[in-house]
């Protein structure tokens, strides 16, 4: 019996799900979080199934990620992993990326979601991840959010060609601007958090991840590659990166993307 805590924010479907149900497999003790507004919702079955804790956050919502961490109690967290998230809208043309459009993707993937989201949830739980042993932190990123792009050869390998060739793998195409924005924010913050965290003699690592491209509502079930590969390659990567690959933004292989 493992003794060890994962916290997964958005656990109620896609790679949330998948992930708490393959740490709770290996009898961590997980812990998922599901958005208030879910909580009659029948989605919030499958993460408790696996008889995981449920807490509730909303990215957007400081006060749901205060009383998750209060309600998570005075114990170590081993893992942190914010993988919620909103989809990319590639479809919108720039033109009509608006201001309340551009904020609402920040909150909920940077701040709130993606850039502010996780920003607020490893505030609240960094004292209870510095509690543990070798505490980390992994950011559910996209290779969208890197500006230069260029990492797109070393996706052909889980990509068929004619997928690489259709979808718009990295930042040659545009398209997608309030979520490559979005990701690229949440990079940024994870890479200074890093640098911060180091100067005030901080244990915990954090770091990004391009997932892959899987089967979810997000990406309106298009691509079928396969979750289970996807879910233990992002877990080895937890196991394997050190204080090293601190702010960085890695792929499965755990080799760099360029930001
Ligand atoms: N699927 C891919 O191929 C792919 C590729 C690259 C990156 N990613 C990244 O992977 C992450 C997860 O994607 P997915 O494919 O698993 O998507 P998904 O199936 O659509 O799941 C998204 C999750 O995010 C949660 N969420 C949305 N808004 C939230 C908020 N305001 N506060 C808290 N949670 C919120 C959702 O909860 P509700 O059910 O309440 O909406 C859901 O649990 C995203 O950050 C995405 O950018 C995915």
């Amino acid at each position: 019996m493992s003794h060890k805590n994962v916290l997964v924010v958005g656990a109620n479907r896609g790679f949330g799900l998948s992930l708490v149900k393959a740490y709770a497999r290996l009898s961590w003790n997980v812990t998922g979080s599901i958005r208030p507004k879910d909580r009659d919702h029948e989605t919030i079955y499958d993460p408790k199934m696996t008889g995981a804790n449920i807490l509730e956050i909303d990215f957007l919502d400081e006060e749901t990620i205060r009383k998750a961490a209060e309600q998570y109690g005075d114990k170590p967290l081993d893992i942190l992993i914010n993988v919620g998230g909103s989809p990319p809208q590639s479809a919108n043309p720039w033109q009509s990326q608006s201001g309340p459009f551009m904020l609402e993707r920040f909150h909920v993937m940077a701040v709130v979601g993606v850039p502010l989201g996780p920003l607020l949830v490893m505030k609240h739980f960094l004292p209870k991840l510095e509690m543990a042993r070798k505490p980390k932190i992994m950011n559910i990123s996209s290779n969208f959010g890197s500006i230069s792009g260029g990492h797109a050869l070393s996706l052909l390998f889980r990509q068929t060609i004619l997928t690489f060739l259709f979808v718009p793998i990295e930042n040659s195409f545009g398209t997608c601007m309030a979520y490559r924005t979005a990701e690229a924010a949440l990079n940024q913050i994870s890479m200074t958090l890093s640098r911060e965290w180091k100067e005030e003699d901080r244990k915990s690592i954090v770091f990004c991840v391009e997932p892959g491209f899987l089967p979810t509502q997000l990406t309106t079930f298009d691509d079928d590659d396969d979750m289970e590969t996807y879910i233990k390659d992002l877990m080895k990567i937890v196991d394997k990166v050190t204080s090293a690959d601190s702010g960085a933004l890695l792929d499965w292989t755990v080799t760099r993307i360029p930001f």
